[in-house]
Formats: structure tokens, sequence, C-alpha cells
């Protein structure tokens, strides 16, 4: 793939454009890079991912402080790879660089760049609202990334719908480049506030979705059941209050959909995802090889009505 063509400003449907460039719709999540796979391992799966057609690598300053887009940014020099990939990550929540005020956010992307080895990250993220800056203020500073070439376009993440708004409002009345990509908290476990709230916020302002933690952390791979399942797992924490009497229902429903489609559980709550009309491409970690093949394998799936009801019924009972 060339060098993706900057949204800015040239298309006005961001989302139009994600979805026509990425090959494969599923971006691969970096906040285990560093932390449950080291370097070697990292690239393995990075690697896997690429064979695949898998462009969009998702990472942050903050993950494994740093160490995630250092690996990501080793791997793209190593294997020459920067064009083809569609770099992502994010700045505002770095202990050094808290928050987005104009200075915290010229210099967190210089140490973004200087880790991820390049000299433009293709998607750049406001991490977490900043109640502190006038939105002004970061609409102005990211605005100047863009100018500068450093990012080619922007995005917010962990932000209320208001604060989303207000930013759009002000890239267009101050003459900012506007964001065009959400990056939310979304998937099977955790629907709200994005079906309330963003879905029409993003269908309304053309803005790509990036669902984060897509997989519940691992849970909706059904490899947790019992206590006893989630014990010395990395994301044992995480998922132990998700078995309850409805928790395991879901995973039944998502059982019995992923058996007749001869999938994985993985596989389909990915799909399920993927069939939301605001979704652009959900955002998914992988430890291996194996686990990765199972999200990959999530575009081919086609779910019917009467499935998305099932688990849509299913999800319904844990809220
Ligand atoms: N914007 C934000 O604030 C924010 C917040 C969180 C995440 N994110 C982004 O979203 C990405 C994904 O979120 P996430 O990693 O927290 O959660 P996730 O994608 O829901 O869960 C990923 C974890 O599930 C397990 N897994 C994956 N595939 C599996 C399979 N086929 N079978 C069994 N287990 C499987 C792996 O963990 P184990 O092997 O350890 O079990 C993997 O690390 C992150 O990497 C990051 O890029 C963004």
């Amino acid at each position: 793939m060339a060098r993706l063509p900057s949204p800015h400003p040239v298309d006005p449907t961001p989302r139009r454009w994600w979805g026509d460039h990425l090959a494969v719709p599923v971006g691969l999540g970096g906040n285990t890079f560093g932390r449950t796979t080291d370097a070697a391992a990292s690239h393995r799966v990075l690697d896997a991912f690429a064979e695949a057609g898998g462009a969009l690598v998702d990472t942050a300053d903050t993950y494994s402080d740093g160490a995630s887009e250092a690996i990501v940014g080793a791997w793209m020099r190593d294997r020459k790879n920067r064009d083809q990939v569609v770099v992502s990550t994010k700045g505002g929540n770095h202990p050094r660089f808290e928050g987005l005020s104009a200075i915290t956010v010229a210099a967190a992307v210089d140490e973004s760049l200087r880790r991820l080895g390049t000299d433009y990250i293709d998607l750049y993220f406001a991490h977490y609202q900043d109640d502190l800056t006038p939105i002004e203020e970061s609409a102005a500073a990211f605005d100047a990334l863009v100018q500068a070439g450093k990012i080619r376009a922007i995005g917010l993440s962990n932000f209320t719908a208001a604060a989303v708004r207000e930013w759009i409002d002000t890239a267009g009345s101050g003459g900012f480049a506007a964001p065009v990509a959400l990056q939310p908290h979304y998937s099977l476990i955790h629907r709200q506030p994005f079906e309330g709230e963003f879905a029409p916020l993003a269908s309304e302002a053309g803005l790509a979705v990036l669902p984060y933690r897509a997989l519940g952390g691992g849970f909706l791979s059904g490899k947790y059941r019992t206590d006893a399942d989630t014990e010395d797992r990395a994301r044992g924490a995480g998922v132990r209050p998700l078995l309850t009497p409805e928790g395991l229902r879901l995973l039944d429903t998502i059982d019995a959909i992923a058996h007749d489609h001869h999938a994985r559980a993985a596989t389909i709550a990915l799909a399920w995802l993927m069939h939301q009309p605001a979704v652009t491409a959900p955002l998914a970690s992988a430890t291996s090889r194996a686990q990765l093949e199972e999200l990959l394998a999530a575009p081919a799936v086609t779910l019917d009505e009467a499935e998305i009801t099932r688990l849509n019924t299913a999800a319904d009972d844990l809220a």
C-alpha cells in the first residue's frame, strides 16, 4: 500500500476514507507490546498482521512507558515498511506530558515521533479529555502539528460527546484541521455510551470510529468461565467481575453462533462490532499469532439479523 492520502482537507468523509484504504478493517492494538509480549513476540504478531494485509497499528506514549511505540518503531525500521503502516498513537496522558496544552502536546508528539522512528504519525489521538485546557488551545495545537506535517490526522479518545462537538465546532470557526476519528470504548460488554451518544455524532460528523478493547480484554474469547480461569492471568482481575450468570449467558450465545459459523468466539465478537454501521475498524490486541488469526477471520463472517438480535439481547442482559 502506498502512503495514505491525507483526509485533510480533500475528503470530507474520513470514515469512507479509512474504510477505502484499510484492506483489513481491524486495527492491531499495541498495549500488549512491552507488557505481555516482549519485543520479539510483539514483532512476530506485527509480522503476522502485516502478512495478512493489516495496516492500522494503534499505540500510545503511555503504553509500557513508551516501550510499545519503540517496539513498533523498531519493527518498521527493521522491515522497512513505514509507508505500509497506518500508525495511530496517542498523547496527553503520559506522566511527563500530561494534558492537552499547546506546550505539552508539542513536546509529547516529538517524543512519540522519536520512539516511532518516523517523521509523521498517520493518526494522532488526544488520549483523554483535558478539562483544564481550553479546547481552542488544544485544537490550535493539534492543527499546528498537522500543518507541520508531524501528524496527518487528528482523533479523540475518551472525550464526552459535548467536548467532541466543541472541538469540531472550534476547528470549524478557527479554520483548524478537524478531528476525523473517535476511539471509544465499545464492545458487546460495553455498549453505552457509544450507541446512545457517539454513534449518531460519528455519523453526523463523518468521523471514523475505532472501538477499543473490542474483545473486552479477552473475556469475549470465552476463555474465562470460572474464577480459576482468571488466576495468574495478565487480564484476570479485569475480567473477573464479568463472570456473572448474565456474562456467562452472553458467552454461551457467542459460542452457539461461533459453532454455526465454524468460527471462534473472538471472531464473532469482532464480527458483531464490524456489523455496527458506525464502526470503521475495531482495535484488538493479540499476544500470539494464533490469537491474531482468530481476529483476522472476523471480516469474512457475515452475521444475519437474527444472530445480531440474539447477541444484542444477550448483551442487553448485562446492563
Ligand atoms: N483509547 C484508550 O483509552 C484505549 C484503552 C484501552 C485499549 N486501547 C487500544 O485498544 C487495543 C485493544 O484493547 P485491549 O488490548 O485493552 O483489549 P482487547 O483487545 O479487548 O483484549 C485483548 C486481549 O485479549 C486476549 N486475546 C486476544 N485474542 C484472543 C483470542 N483469539 N483468544 C483468546 N484470547 C485472546 C489477549 O490477552 P491475553 O493473551 O493476555 O489473554 C489480548 O491481549 C489496545 O491494544 C489499545 O491499542 C485504547
